[in-house]
């Protein structure tokens, strides 16, 4: 096992992009913490506020989301940040030349009953040119990425991340307080027997989707001549995790049960790091348009359709939207 600098080293990361990458991790460090404490620490249940998404915020949101932004713009490193739980990007140091997009608590419903939530972030160079207070500035598409990861806060502390050479995991070591390296260039099985998708939204799925899902579930007797096995773990990090250790097709396909809101997760801090991070394992990750990170965007929040993993399940996923 390696410690966290020596390997990132290995791959030539730049020093800068390390120290950075220090200090996020710092901030995961503190979160896990909060996180395990929450219940003995009043922390459990909801605020009264929502946020820029209309989401009623939970008490851990606020606290992770104080956290990550206050370590990580202190540090001099960034220009900005963006975070789900930010109306708008906060300006940092004009002359930090990076751009820190994250979700500090990705898979909310699952805080109040101890399951799987984790931290998601995804890391831009700054645009000297353009104002620290821009958010603006983060309109780069995800094959931008200098780095991408998540931290999932489940029986142990786990660091998944990619900077361009593979996507590694790493184990928080508590008995000396940082992340060890615990496989190298994960890869993502090319084929799958496991899909993950919210089967209550069914009726609502647009026809390529309904199509293909009724065909996994068809099982041995449908057209695929398989048994297809479903998990949902309702936290993208925890479902991410799953496939990337063994495999499988993630979605959260378009639907139309609320149609001003046709897609659910979202482009910046959800789609693209964990594009980058599934790419990297030899993976895919698609609308059912084109690949995810070649999406220009709109918006630090806009949402988008998303159908990533085990490349062979998602291209044939894809086959029934031609
Ligand atoms: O952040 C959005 C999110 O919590 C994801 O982590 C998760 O995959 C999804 O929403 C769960 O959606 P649903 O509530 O439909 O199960
Ligand atoms: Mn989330």
């Amino acid at each position: 096992m390696q410690r966290l600098a020596p390997a990132l080293r290995d791959d030539d990361v730049p020093l800068d992009l390390i120290s950075l990458i220090k200090t996020i991790l710092a901030a995961t460090k503190e979160i896990s913490f909060r996180v395990s404490q929450a219940q003995l620490g009043g922390l459990m249940g909801s605020t009264l506020d929502e946020n820029i998404q209309g989401e009623i915020q939970k008490k851990l949101d606020v606290v992770a989301n104080e956290l990550f932004k206050d370590i990580v713009l202190e540090s001099g490193f960034v220009k900005a940040i963006s975070s789900e739980e930010e109306d708008t990007s906060v300006a940092g140091d004009e002359n930090g030349k990076f751009l820190v997009s994250f979700d500090p608590l990705d898979g909310s419903s699952n805080i109040d009953i101890n399951s799987l939530i984790g931290t998601i972030f995804s890391i831009h160079e700054a645009i000297p040119e353009m104002a620290a207070d821009s958010p603006d500035q983060f309109k780069q598409a995800g094959h931008k990425q200098v780095c991408a990861g998540y931290v999932l806060y489940g029986p142990s502390t786990m660091l998944v991340m990619t900077t361009g050479k593979g996507t590694h995991f790493y184990v928080l070591d508590r008995t000396h307080g940082g992340y060890l390296l615990v496989e190298r260039n994960v890869q993502v099985p090319k084929d799958t027997r496991e899909f993950a998708i919210n089967m209550s939204n069914q009726r609502f799925w647009e026809a390529p989707m309904q199509n293909y899902i009724a065909d996994l579930v068809a099982g041995d007797a449908g057209p695929r001549g398989e048994y297809f096995n479903m998990r949902w773990i309702a936290a993208m990090v925890g479902d991410i995790h799953r496939v990337l250790s063994r495999g499988g097709i993630f979605t959260y396909p378009a639907d139309n049960k609320n149609p001003d809101k046709p897609y659910k997760l979202r482009l910046m801090y959800e789609a693209n790091p964990m594009s980058f991070l599934i790419e990297q394992a030899g993976g895919l990750a698609m609308t059912s348009k084109g690949r995810i990170m070649d999406i220009a965007p709109t918006d630090i929040h806009q949402r988008v359709e998303v159908i990533m993993g085990s490349a062979n399940e998602v291209e044939k996923c894809l086959s029934y939207y031609k």
